[in-house]
């Protein structure tokens, strides 16, 4: 079976944009590959030296993902700085990734400009971790969005160069997996682009998120004063609930409020309280197993622990082999 590793940021609660946009695809992957998911908390130091809650949001990243349906029985599921031999891996291909090509890398450019006061060494060799979180099990595959590639193609680069330099055939070359087709692009509430947790309090929808809250949100959305002429194109704002009508809604229903719309005879508040209840429903069993993970301390410290066992078999392995090809020997 084809390795598979993805690293996660541990930004807390998920939202339904997350669900749909990786985490579903993750879920469905993990009984295809051998897979590997992490929660890249060392990554997050880069940009957040001081962490405020650093357990706390990987806690809830760890949960949410759970509760969505990654099971530590099928996927290696575990928390990046729980498997320390990743930084060695880092720190020996740090010795063979060059200062200029690390800094043409474009998101060390964008944080060098977002953080004038903080562009440390980490920021720098943010490529090469995460060539290490990749090579550490010598991945095939890196399920990643666009964003990503060319950190990827760094990877490549590393590990290219590290069998070059050391006359081996040692590293595999990881390739990114683009769902593709399969992505659906979950808009926001607030009528603009995607759903996203920085776009302000009410544009995401969360999967630990209240039938209360879920109902204000929804009812808040976004609309326009309606259309008037038949079969008129729907501007964005409205396309955005249709949208979302379409991942969480019967068939019936969607068509139902299309032909109204249509027809010129929606009424918003109508279309918005089904998408609330609708909402409500698909989010109830998510919502309900986040609650249950949060109490549960114990099955969760069981699943990290077992998670880093099984990650470390792979990463000793492999950083022993390292170390041995570069010519360290124990005497
Ligand atoms: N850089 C990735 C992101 O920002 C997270 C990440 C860290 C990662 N290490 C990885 C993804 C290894 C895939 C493989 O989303």
């Amino acid at each position: 079976m084809e390795t598979v590793v993805s690293g996660i940021r541990p930004t807390g609660e998920l939202h339904l944009g997350n669900y749909f946009g990786a985490v579903k695809n993750f879920v469905k992957m993990q009984h295809e590959s051998n897979c590997y998911f992490f929660i890249a908390d060392y990554h997050s130091l880069t940009t957040h030296p001081t962490p405020g809650d650093l357990q706390g949001n990987v806690k809830r990243v760890l949960i949410n993902y759970l509760a969505a349906g990654l099971d530590p029985e099928v996927c290696t599921l575990y928390i990046q700085s729980d498997v320390p031999e990743v930084t060695e891996l880092y720190l020996l291909l740090n010795m063979n990734a060059y200062m200029g090509e690390l800094q043409r890398v474009s998101s060390f450019k964008e944080k060098a400009r977002k953080q004038p006061d903080n562009i440390n060494a980490g920021l720098l060799t943010y490529p090469t971790l995460m060539a290490a979180d990749i090579l550490l099990h010598k991945a095939l595959k890196v399920p990643v969005g666009k964003d990503q590639e060319q950190h990827l193609e760094m990877t490549r680069t590393f590990a290219n160069r590290f069998n070059r330099m050391y006359n081996v055939e040692f590293f595999p070359e990881p390739l990114a997996y683009n769902f593709g087709s399969q992505l659906v692009k979950i808009p926001g509430l607030d009528g603009s682009g995607k759903m996203g947790k920085s776009e302000g309090e009410g544009n995401a929808i969360f999967l630990s998120d209240s039938t209360e809250s879920i109902r204000k949100k929804m009812m808040k959305a976004v609309t326009d004063s309606g259309p008037t002429v038949e079969n008129q194109e729907k501007p964005d704002a409205i396309q955005n609930l249709f949208t979302l009508m379409q991942v969480v809604s019967d068939p019936e229903t969607y068509t139902f409020f299309d032909e109204q719309y249509n027809g010129c005879k929606i009424r918003y508040g109508d279309l918005k309280k089904q998408l609330a209840v609708d909402m409500d429903r698909f989010v109830a069993p998510l919502r309900e197993r986040i609650e249950a993970l949060e109490n549960d301390n114990d099955y969760l410290r069981k699943v990290m622990r077992q998670g880093a066992e099984k990650a470390r078999e792979s990463a000793i392995k492999t950083v022993s082999e390292a170390r041995h090809i570069i010519g360290f020997r124990s005497y």
